[in-house]
């Protein structure tokens, strides 16, 4: 008895001695899928980078890349349960949580990345990062990577090129819509999986973006690339809602703010990976990248448009129209 007061009153002592014990600094876990050299990749380090600058010992940024923590169908329930605190999965990945942001998927809407600005910055772009909130979900900023081409086994010139071919697709059924209007078979599968579904031919081509296909090595493995700028890659930031309404408001000020200047860095990366980066394929010589003429660009355009029909009620009418309005 007498031995454990002793302890006790020795312990006392030495934390007396050693002062107020420092708090731990609040932990932003923020998980993705992609390369560390990618418009994400690069906007999540220059994140956790700016945090650390300003404020440790207060909040700390770690990034986990390549679905090394989680994929991307999964890391949106991590996040909701507090696994993870942030997190900037495709647009084409929220389908659970809302039908507005399926608006990005329709293919063919946008004519390039000002467009997209453009409405991303509107006030209805602007509206859509709230879409989630009742399903705990905030979005934070939009981030490009940029427009997605399409890589196959065999050269895609024409539609009918694609018939009865594989294509792996995100989680998306826009995306699905997209590929049956051209006779083709999508399968939704995670992003970590696709080289390996190209590499044991269980799927003939995929859409991506330069930036993907270059830094996860698809134009190893695919050797035809239509140039088809038929749609876009672009993520949103989000973390939960309880997250966010926690973080004191000081420290949120902070975050948000180092948050979009890394959102800005990311968009320049973006902007220069999609041509770098089809340079290095191109340079490459494992993949021919296809220029399509107008004529056959027309026809993708001709039977992939009539999908916006079909989701314009679920997504909204008058945000289609607001997002095609911006390429004007
Ligand atoms: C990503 O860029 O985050 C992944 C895109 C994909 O799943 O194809």
């Amino acid at each position: 008895m007498k031995l454990r007061f002793l302890t006790s009153a020795v312990a006392l002592t030495a934390m007396l001695l050693a002062g107020p014990v420092a708090a731990e600094p609040i932990l932003i876990k923020f998980s993705h899928v992609v390369a560390e050299n990618t418009p994400k990749g690069q906007m999540a380090n220059k994140f956790r980078d700016l945090v650390a600058e300003r404020l440790a010992g207060k909040v700390e940024v770690k990034v986990f890349p390549n679905s090394q923590l989680f994929g991307d169908n999964k890391v949106l329930e991590a996040m909701l349960l507090g696994d993870v605190q942030m997190a900037a999965p495709s647009l084409s990945k929220f389908s659970r949580y809302t039908n507005s942001l399926q608006l990005f998927d329709l293919p063919f809407l946008f004519n390039d990345i000002a467009a997209v600005d453009k409405f991303q910055n509107s006030a209805a772009g602007q509206k859509m990062l709230n879409s989630m909130r009742k399903k705990g979900i905030v979005g934070l900023g939009y981030l490009h990577n940029g427009m997605k081409q399409l890589s196959a086994s065999s050269p895609l010139r024409t539609p009918a090129d694609a018939s009865g071919l594989k294509f792996r697709i995100m989680t998306s059924d826009v995306l699905a819509a997209q590929f049956e209007a051209v006779n083709a078979t999508p399968l939704k599968k995670p992003f970590s999986e696709v080289f390996t579904l190209l590499q044991t031919k269980a799927i003939d081509g995929q859409e991506n973006t330069y930036s993907n296909i270059y830094s996860k090595k698809f134009y190893e493995i695919q050797p035809y690339i239509t140039e088809s700028n038929h749609g876009l890659l672009d993520y949103m930031v989000v973390t939960s809602a309880e997250f966010w309404m926690d973080l004191p408001e000081d420290l949120k000020g902070e975050v948000k703010k180092a948050l979009d200047e890394a959102i800005a860095f990311g968009n320049q990366v973006a902007m220069k990976k999609s041509i770098e980066d089809k340079q290095k394929i191109v340079d490459s010589k494992r993949s021919e990248i296809i220029t399509l003429t107008p004529a056959e660009r027309a026809q993708w355009v001709e039977v992939m448009k009539p999908v916006w029909k079909k989701f314009e009620k679920e997504i909204g009418a008058d945000l289609v129209d607001a997002a095609y309005n911006s390429n004007k």
